[in-house]
């Protein structure tokens, strides 16, 4: 039997965020999960309308930068675990703007631990704060077989990984300081459904549709470490449970692909399920210019998680991008109502910028 918990996710209306609501709601009948969210362009109630009227669900909008109205949160629900998601989370958007990068990533994510020390006033006992990094806090790897640990050195390269390496940093110091219980995860590229499609295999996917150049950047050869979303979701629910305080888990599925020989599986994806023979949208590939210090590879070591707490991927890549495609194909609607108005504008502009 689990005990009571009233757990505040922060970023729960965007991608990985809905997931890990929706997996605590359903898993969880006992909890009180509060879904904190701003509704930035990102965030989209229309992820979690299967779970909006559950009984333990609720919703807040608020910004995480604003340190009253967190505080307040916490108060009303009497919040004892945090799983913090919300940022600002495409790193083009970082090289455009990294002002709101470091707003929302380091000043939002001071202020929830701000409030949270506030709030529990020093009485640890029983409380979490989980924050959810990411793998790119640790730079660039070479072609050469190594991997990141959890001993890796920080040394992030654009702004948007800047601010989540200050933001991990912030979220240890608040436990060295002050002791307070928190564990950060660090995990390698997503995939699944609800992903806003600025990102690669959404973007690809929509861009097949409508026939739209796929634009590749540079020659196509990065490389990057998929995971499925739901798969991130179960790792978020056992280190929330089992992990230990003050620790550093990386999270990955041991699945690096070459962006060129993913964008081609995508392509074979996309055409055999919308009926086209075999090679059809191949030539919607547009080599266009490379992202600047755009890290050349990533893969995650995640062999800690799975030796501690037993956690490894369950879904094969192959399933995961077929269940994926076969989504975006199935809930065009929903693809359809974020990438019209502003967003398209956005995208027409980057684009000719390239
Ligand atoms: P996302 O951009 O899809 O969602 C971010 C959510 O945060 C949105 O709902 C948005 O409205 C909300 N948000 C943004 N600014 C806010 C603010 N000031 N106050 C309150 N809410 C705000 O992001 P995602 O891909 O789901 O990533 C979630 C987290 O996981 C991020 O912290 C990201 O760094 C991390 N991460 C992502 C990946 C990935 O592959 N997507 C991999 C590793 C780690
Ligand atoms: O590694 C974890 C990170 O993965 C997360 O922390 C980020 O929030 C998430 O956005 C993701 O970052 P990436 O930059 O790796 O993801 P993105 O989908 O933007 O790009 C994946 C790769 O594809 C990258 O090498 C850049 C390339 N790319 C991307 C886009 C959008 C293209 O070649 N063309 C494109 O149009």
């Amino acid at each position: 039997m689990q005990k009571k918990r009233h757990l505040l996710i922060t970023g729960g209306a965007g991608f990985i965020g809905s997931h890990v609501v929706r997996l605590f709601v359903n898993k969880y009948p006992d909890y009180e999960i509060i879904n904190l969210d701003k509704l930035t362009y990102a965030g989209n109630l229309a992820n979690l309308k299967d779970i909006e009227s559950r009984p333990n669900y609720r919703f807040e909008k608020c910004d995480i930068c604003d340190f009253d109205a967190v505080c307040n949160i916490f108060r009303k629900y009497d919040i004892d675990g945090v799983i913090h998601l919300a940022a600002e989370s495409h790193v083009d958007r970082s090289i455009k703007d990294p002002f709101t990068f470091a707003k929302t990533n380091v000043l939002g994510t001071l202020s929830m631990l701000q409030a949270a020390k506030t709030y529990w006033n020093n009485d640890w006992e029983g409380k979490l704060f989980y924050h959810i990094s990411t793998d790119e806090v640790y730079g660039a790897l070479e072609f050469d077989g190594s991997m990141f640990t959890e001993q890796t050195k920080y040394n992030p390269h654009s702004p948007y990984s800047a601010s989540k390496a200050s933001s991990d940093h912030f979220v240890r110091a608040f436990h060295d300081t002050y002791g307070m219980p928190t564990i950060v995860t660090n995990c390698s590229n997503n995939y699944g459904p609800y992903q806003f499609p600025e990102k690669l295999i959404p973007l690809f996917i929509n861009n097949i549709r409508h026939h739209k150049p796929l634009p590749v950047y540079g020659k196509g050869e990065n490389v990057r470490d998929w995971l499925f979303v739901e798969d991130h979701a179960k790792a978020i629910d056992t280190i929330f449970h089992n992990g230990k305080i003050a620790e550093t888990y990386n999270i990955g599925g041991f699945n690096e692909w070459k962006n060129i020989d993913l964008i081609k599986v995508i392509i074979k994806t996309v055409d055999k399920l919308l009926g086209n023979p075999e090679g059809t949208s191949l030539d919607l590939i547009t080599y266009v210019t490379d992202r600047s210090g755009h890290d050349l590879r990533y893969a995650i070591d995640a062999t800690k998680l799975k030796n501690e707490l037993g956690w490894e991927p369950s879904l094969q890549f192959e399933e995961g991008i077929e269940k994926t495609v076969q989504w975006y194909l199935d809930n065009q609607e929903w693809l359809d109502n974020i990438t019209s108005g502003e967003y398209e504008k956005y995208y027409d502009e980057m684009y000719n910028q390239r």
